[in-house]
Formats: C-alpha cells, sequence, structure tokens
C-alpha cells in the first residue's frame, strides 16, 4: 500500500495528484498527435481528456494492491507548469513486480524532465511496494523513451519482433528492467 505525500520534491520538479485544475493543461498535450505516435491511443478530444482526468482522480491516485496504478502530474517549480505525468503500475503481487511510465508536453523534451520524474517511481517501487523487478516497455522506435530508461540504470532485457498491432501496423516491443538489488547498488554507488 503506498499514498503519495501531497508532492514529492525533485531538483527542479514536484509531482502530485492531478485535480480538476489540470485539464487545460493536460488538453494541450494529450490532443498532440507527436505525443502518441509511440503510445497505444490516439489523440484526445477534450471531452476524452475530460474523462480521462476523471479516471486519474478517481481511481489511480494510490497504490493499494497488485492491478493499481499512479499516475502524478509533472510540474516545473521555475514556471509551475504542468508539463506531463508519470505513472506506476503494480503489475503483480507474487512476483512483486512493477511497471513505469511518462508523458510530457513536447515543449519540455531533452531537458532531463522525464527521467528526473521517474527517478521517484522507482523509490517507490523498491522501497515501499518492496518490488523484486521494475520494468518499462516501449515501442522500439521510441528512442527518447529507451534512453530515459538506461539513464535510469535499467538494462535492455528484450527485443520483441513485430509483436504487436497497433494502429494499423506491426510493432515491435522493447523491455528494459531493473532488479531490486541493482537498483540498491547503483543508489549505493551514488
Ligand atoms: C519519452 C519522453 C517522455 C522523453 O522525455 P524527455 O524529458 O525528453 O527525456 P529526457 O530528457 O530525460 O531524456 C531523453 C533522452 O533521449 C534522447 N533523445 C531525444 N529524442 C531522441 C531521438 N529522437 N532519438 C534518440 N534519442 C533521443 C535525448 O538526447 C536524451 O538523451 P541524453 O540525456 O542522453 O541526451 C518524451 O519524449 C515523451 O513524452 N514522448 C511522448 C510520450 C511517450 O512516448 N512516452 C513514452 C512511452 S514508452
Amino acid at each position: 500500500m503506498f499514498v503519495p505525500p501531497d508532492k514529492i520534491e525533485t531538483d527542479r520538479l514536484w509531482l502530485r495528484a492531478f485535480t480538476p485544475a489540470d485539464l487545460d493543461e493536460l488538453h494541450d498535450i494529450r490532443s498532440r498527435p507527436e505525443v502518441h505516435t509511440y503510445l497505444y491511443g490516439e489523440a484526445l478530444t477534450r471531452d476524452e481528456v475530460k474523462a480521462k482526468l476523471d479516471e486519474r482522480i478517481a481511481k489511480m491516485s494510490r497504490l493499494t494492491q497488485p492491478g493499481d496504478s499512479l499516475l502524478l502530474a509533472v510540474v516545473r517549480k521555475d514556471t509551475g507548469a504542468m508539463i506531463g505525468d508519470v505513472n506506476i503500475e503494480w503489475l503483480s503481487g507474487p512476483h512483486q513486480q512493477a511497471e513505469i511510465g511518462y508523458v510530457l508536453h513536447p515543449d519540455h523534451y531533452g531537458k532531463g524532465f522525464a527521467t528526473e520524474a521517474s527517478r521517484p517511481l522507482l523509490r517507490i517501487a523498491f522501497e515501499e511496494l518492496k518490488a523484486h523487478r521494475v520494468i518499462g516497455r516501449l515501442d522500439a522506435r521510441n528512442e527518447a523513451s529507451g534512453r530515459v530508461l538506461a539513464k535510469l540504470g535499467m538494462r535492455k532485457e528484450a527485443h520483441f519482433v513485430d509483436n504487436e498491432f497497433v494502429k494499423g501496423e506491426w510493432c515491435s516491443e522493447v523491455v528494459y528492467a531493473i532488479l531490486a538489488r541493482e537498483w540498491v547498488a547503483r543508489d549505493s554507488a551514488g
């Protein structure tokens, strides 16, 4: 069980729960086709974003049991802008697995924000959920996402070829992972 504090702080960011006031900024992100290039879904309408936001607020604000997801808004400390989200899904109890993910506004790509915002998720997974292994999955063409996971200290474990049919084409999926013992070793190395 993990209930996040009001704010999780990193050097340049706050992570916090979503609120209804995030609708405009979330819509600005999720209505952009380029954001969805390597996601399962397509760009969303304002009504679809509103439904997604309502669901996040109602069901994705804590990790109570395996199967739950926690989605946190990523806020820049310097401007107060909500620039995207990071998520962690508690995949399995018996196997102690979790998965992380992230989606940012294109104006804020390439500044290390996804990596910075994801580090607290690994801490939550390993220290709060007592995860044994955390994964990240991506379309093999999504090089920026692969870089984020590599910079987090995760190993590329799998490259499945044409294993998923997404938005009208066969796509290849890459899986990165990190074990609890690897995270502890990396963390203590500074
Ligand atoms: C994936 C995503 C979250 C990355 O966010 P970000 O804040 O730019 O990530 P970071 O700045 O922490 O790191 C990005 C790394 O990828 C590199 N990169 C960016 N675009 C790249 C590209 N087209 N090809 C190769 N590398 C790329 C950057 O140089 C950086 O690496 P470096 O630090 O070694 O220079 C962002 O692109 C995004 O939100 N994309 C749309 C949603 C998405 O695809 N989410 C992931 C689903 S698996």
